[in-house]
Order: C-alpha cells, then structure tokens, then sequence
C-alpha cells in the first residue's frame, strides 16, 4: 500500500503528501529539517491525527542526525534531542496521536546510550510505528465494517481517510472495509469549513476509489438525516477523553447532536493512540485556535466585510453521551467502557 508519509531511509528525509495541493496537484515532497516538520505540521502540508504522529517521530530523527552532524558530545546531544520533542510537539494542540508518538521516540532516546545507536533505534521505531499504523487501520476498518448496514448511507465529516493516516484511514478505512463487503454503500461528505479537507481530500480519496459519493455543505445534516437518507454517522477523532468525549474537526458535535435528534447512530473510529486517559473528560482537551484569514479569505478573496470579528476554534467536543460506539483496532468499544481496553 502507497503510504501518505514515510522516512527514506536511503536519503534521510520524511516524504509526505503535501496536502495543501489537494484535489489540484498530487505531490510528494521531502521533508529535510527539524525547523521543516515543524512548519510542515502547523501549516496543515500533512494533517489528520494519525499522520502528524508519524511526522512528530520523522521530526525526532532529523533533529537527531542534524546533532549528530552538528559532533556534539553524547550528553548535549540527549539533551537537546529531548528539547526538539518538546519543540515539535509543540506545533498542534488538540490531536493527542502527535505528542504518543513523539513519545514514543522519547522512550528510544532515555533507552539508548550512544549517539549511533540513538539515531538507528529512532529511525527503526518511527518505521515501525507508520507500519504499525497500516495494520491498525485495517483492523479499525473491519471491527467497523460490521456496524455498517448492507447498502448503508454513512455520513462523515473532514478527512479520516488513507490521507490523514499512514495509509487506509479511521472512518474512511470503515468505509473502505465496508465497500469491499458491498459495493452498494454510499458516502455523503461533509465539506468541512474552513480547511475544506472534506470537499478538497475525502471527496478526492473516495471518488478515486470508486466509492459512490456526495458532497454536502456543511449545515445540510438535519436535512437529509430528517428525510431517513443517512444511516449512519462515522467520523475521525482528534483526541478522546478518558470518559469517551471525542473532539474532531469542528462541526462534528453538530453532527452529533442532529444524529441523536433522528436517531441515527453516530460512530467515532480512531486508534488507541487517540485516546487519552491522562484526561478525565473532553473540557481538558485544548482546542487550536487558528488564523481568522482561514475563514475570512477564500482563494485568496476575502469573502466579508471589512471590520467583521472572527473566532476560529478548529475542533469541537462531541459528549460522550451522543456517541453510540468508538470503533477500535480492539473492537467497537461503548464510549464510557474505555478503560477495558488499556
Ligand atoms: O485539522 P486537521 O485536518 O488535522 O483535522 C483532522 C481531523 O479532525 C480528523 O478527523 C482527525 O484527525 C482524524 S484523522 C484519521
């Protein structure tokens, strides 16, 4: 499988999608720096929760052979290894998949005891962890396909797809899996304002893939969930609560909330990664703020009146109480049932 991001290990660079180009250009870029990643990261080149987690451990073995380049002794170079996490975990708040990982490489780096050994255990591990992310897709992707009627209209919202993943997706792997069981489900993709990841790389995924869809603005929900056209709803996650809230891109509480209005079932699926049981319930999540020109400018207009105040908060939290299942590479788990699978 073709993968969103992968380490070169011949060339030492990060190769990702550069995601902004979507649905115009499809073009893979190599990422060089630790400065790059961080940039890469914060202007959205590569997004979606389990794809920042594989470049934050990228961002971990650039900054550790540019030490190495740099002959640095062991202890500065441990040291200043273990800032670079902080620094590149710095770059997004909310989708908790970015500060696991980079976790991950941390435990490498308190493990190794020499410079060489630290930056081949790193590249190793970050390898592992994009495989990793592969097979735990596929197994969300068929714990999921089972709660999907045959000939099912599912609904989903952003991009949780192959592209915002290593490869295959959350709810767009469940849409994947559920596809090669009947080739008669249908997808209606929320647009997703203001980033437009739904109408620019879910529409682009699927449409590819030959799986029938539609695309809806963003506050076309109630409609078609009032005339019984969707079956059911299956989003992404950002970061989940301990007790089961989910935040996801904004727009998907309210989602949610019509969902549970005309009874149709609502589904986060997200990998382990993304739960975070360090945090008792979703008002812990820190929500990113991004820039007002996200929704003020549209290719390069501006699209409202001078003066006009904006509030640009990218996730919402979605209540546990409105979710119906969390679907898992450890199966479908009630939102309130968590801790049965740590
Ligand atoms: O701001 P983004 O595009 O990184 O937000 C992405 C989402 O909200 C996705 O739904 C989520 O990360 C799950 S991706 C498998």
């Amino acid at each position: 499988m073709e993968k969103t991001i992968e380490w070169v290990k011949g060339e030492n660079v990060s190769r990702m999608l550069d995601q902004t180009l979507l649905p115009y250009e499809y073009k893979k870029i190599n990422i060089t720096s630790t400065s790059m990643m961080y940039d890469a990261i914060k202007t959205m080149i590569v997004r979606g929760a389990p794809a920042i987690g594989i470049a934050g451990a990228h961002g971990v073995n650039l900054k550790a052979l540019e030490l190495k380049n740099s002959k640095v002794d062991y202890a500065t170079f441990k040291a200043e290894l273990l800032e670079g996490c902080d620094y590149l975990a710095s770059s997004r708040p909310t989708a908790v998949n970015l500060m696991w990982a980079i976790d991950r490489q941390r435990e490498i780096i308190k493990k190794e005891t020499s410079v060489d050994g630290t930056v081949e255990a790193l590249i190793e591990n970050s390898i592992k962890l994009e495989d990793e992310d592969i097979e735990i897709n596929k197994k969300i992707g068929y714990y999921g396909a089972e709660i999907v009627p045959l000939g099912a209209t599912i609904l989903t919202h952003c991009n949780a797809g192959a592209l915002a993943t290593v490869g295959w997706g959350t709810a767009l792997g469940v849409v994947r899996s559920a596809f090669e069981k009947d080739k008669t489900i249908k997808v209606f993709a929320d647009e997703t304002r203001p980033r437009g990841q739904g109408a620019r790389i879910t529409t682009y995924e699927l449409v590819r893939d030959g799986i029938d869809t539609t695309l809806l603005t963003d506050g076309m929900c109630a409609y078609f969930m009032s005339k019984g056209m969707i079956d059911v709803v299956i989003t992404g996650a950002d970061r989940i609560a301990a007790n089961g809230d989910s935040a996801n891109k904004i727009g998907t509480c309210t989602l949610a909330i019509v969902a549970k209005h005309y009874n149709v079932p609502f589904y986060i699926a997200a990998p382990k990664s993304t739960i975070d049981m360090s945090i008792k319930s979703g008002a812990e999540i820190p929500i990113e703020l991004r820039s007002e020109e996200e929704v003020t400018i549209v290719n390069g207009k501006r699209i409202c009146a001078e003066g006009v105040k904006v509030i640009n908060p990218s996730f919402d939290v979605t209540p546990n109480e409105l979710i119906t299942g969390i679907i898992t590479e450890c199966g479908v788990i009630a939102p309130d049932n968590l801790k049965s699978i740590f």
